[in-house]
């Protein structure tokens, strides 16, 4: 998909969990870039809804904030909104000036919605994408892991962000299943057996499906 050249508005996609998303390329506060050459790290892409907003704002600022955070865990950002190149400057301008934060990772312009309705994060009908915050984990195979949609209202949550992309991340290199109010270091829990002898053998009535993994399989 190329955003400078779209065939037809694309349908709203519905993107789901374990999908791979469509690759395009576009312009960008750092140039042109493809979502393809992003394999290899972790990438949260996301989009608001508009440049020069309160709530807007603040995400960018506390996402600057915590750049090292995601650089730790390999893990790029990539921004999107249906505002012009020269609108995102702007923006970043002001925040810098304001906040005293440069915001350093690409902000992707969409002025024609073709990113965003690929991605749903458009609404099929909707003529401007001011409805939408979502925000795609995706792994280095470039698979979608984990999404969320908060309405333009309401800011995301930087710790949980983080906290995601941890309970991903362990979850690959451990092999097991974060429980809820999983936080960084805690134990995961191990997949629940299909062996009736497990079952009937298992040292109490939760012990075969509800058990944390056994310390030597965490990593
Ligand atoms: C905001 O980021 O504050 C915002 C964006 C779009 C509509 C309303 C608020």
């Amino acid at each position: 998909m190329d955003t400078h050249h779209p065939a037809a508005p694309a349908p709203c996609a519905g993107l789901r969990i374990g999908d791979t998303p469509p690759d395009f390329e576009a312009r960008s506060t750092l140039g042109p870039v493809k979502l393809s050459s992003f394999r290899g790290r972790w990438l949260v892409l996301f989009s608001h809804p508009a440049d020069f907003t309160p709530v807007c704002t603040t995400e960018f600022v506390a996402l600057s904030k915590e750049a090292q955070a995601f650089k730790k865990r390999d893990c790029a950002l990539m921004a999107l909104s249906v505002d012009s190149l020269f609108s995102h400057f702007a923006w970043l301008r002001l925040i810098k000036e304001r906040f005293g934060v440069e915001v350093r990772f690409p902000i992707v312009e969409d002025p024609t919605l073709v990113v965003g309705r690929a991605f749903g994060m458009v609404a099929p009908g909707d003529n401007d994408s001011a409805a939408v915050r979502t925000t795609f984990f995706i792994d280095p195979a470039g698979v979608i892991r984990a999404m969320n949609c908060y309405p333009a209202s309401v800011g995301r949550s930087i710790p949980e962000m983080l906290r995601t992309l941890d309970a991903l991340q362990a979850i690959d290199a451990q092999h097991g299943l974060a429980p809820a109010n999983w936080q960084t270091g805690d134990a995961l829990l191990q997949s629940p057996t299909h062996d009736l002898d497990e079952v009937y053998g298992a040292a109490n009535e939760t012990d075969w499906f509800l058990r944390q993994l056994p310390e030597g399989k965490r990593t």
